[in-house]
């Protein structure tokens, strides 16, 4: 099977492009990390990229405020470069513009620390453990020109616990983002994902589950 050629754009720590790299050298997917770009220079993520021989690119938003089209029009540039067929957004922590999500329609993804459409945006699992939900969970969507908003591909739940921080509450949810991020790239590496409209069809994807879920 063809390998897809990935871009990973990341600000941080890099632990879900960690689980990525894993994947593809346990030949659980089949993709190759092309480049992995950072909007921060100290970001631990491109360490762990230069350690596997992969290129590392810092592009600086310094000098790009309030220009985010012209920044993204970077990333676009250095993405190309590297003949990328799919960009996933690590703990990206820039909101992108319609210029990167028209240059790859359907082909960006995104992962996000709650089930949404429920808690967009930032510290969201502080947000969830004051709403007191009994579940969260992580997703994987396509990034259309909203924030946090466009088609789901994949979502993994964990329970709430009455004694859950932030932090211990992060960890659970993090666990399920490692599986779920690599899941989604490979079904896009298999053509089995198919937008249609708000949904994503999944071919040869479940039929039927007797599985739910209960909490506490
Ligand atoms: C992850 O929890 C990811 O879901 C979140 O940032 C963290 C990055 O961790 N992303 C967002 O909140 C995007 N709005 P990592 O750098 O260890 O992969």
């Amino acid at each position: 099977m063809k390998k897809i050629r990935i871009g990973v754009l990341v600000s941080g720590r890099g632990s879900n492009l960690q689980a990525v790299i894993d994947n593809i050298e346990q030949g659980r997917l089949s993709a190759e990390v092309a480049v992995v770009i950072s909007d921060q220079a100290e970001a631990f993520a491109l360490e762990r990229a230069r350690k596997r021989h992969i290129p590392a690119v810092h592009i600086s938003a310094a000098g790009h405020k309030g220009k985010r089209e012209a920044y993204d029009g970077l990333l676009i540039e250095e993405l190309r470069k590297h003949s990328v067929d799919l960009v996933i957004l690590a703990g990206f922590m820039r909101i992108i513009t319609k210029v990167l999500v028209q240059a790859y329609p359907n082909r960006i993804m995104n992962i996000h620390p709650a089930l949404l459409p429920a808690f967009p945006g930032l510290h969201v699992q502080q947000a969830a453990i004051e709403q007191g939900v009994k579940f969260s969970g992580c997703t994987v969507h396509f990034v259309d020109e909203g924030v946090d908003t466009g088609p789901i591909i994949i979502q993994a739940a964990v329970p709430v616990l009455d004694s859950d921080t932030e932090d211990t509450l992060a960890a659970r949810i993090l666990v399920q983002e490692h599986k779920i991020f690599s899941r989604a790239i490979q079904l896009f590496a298999e053509g089995r994902l198919a937008v249609q409209g708000r949904r994503v069809v999944v071919s040869g994807g479940r039929a039927e589950s007797g599985d739910f879920l209960i909490n506490p």
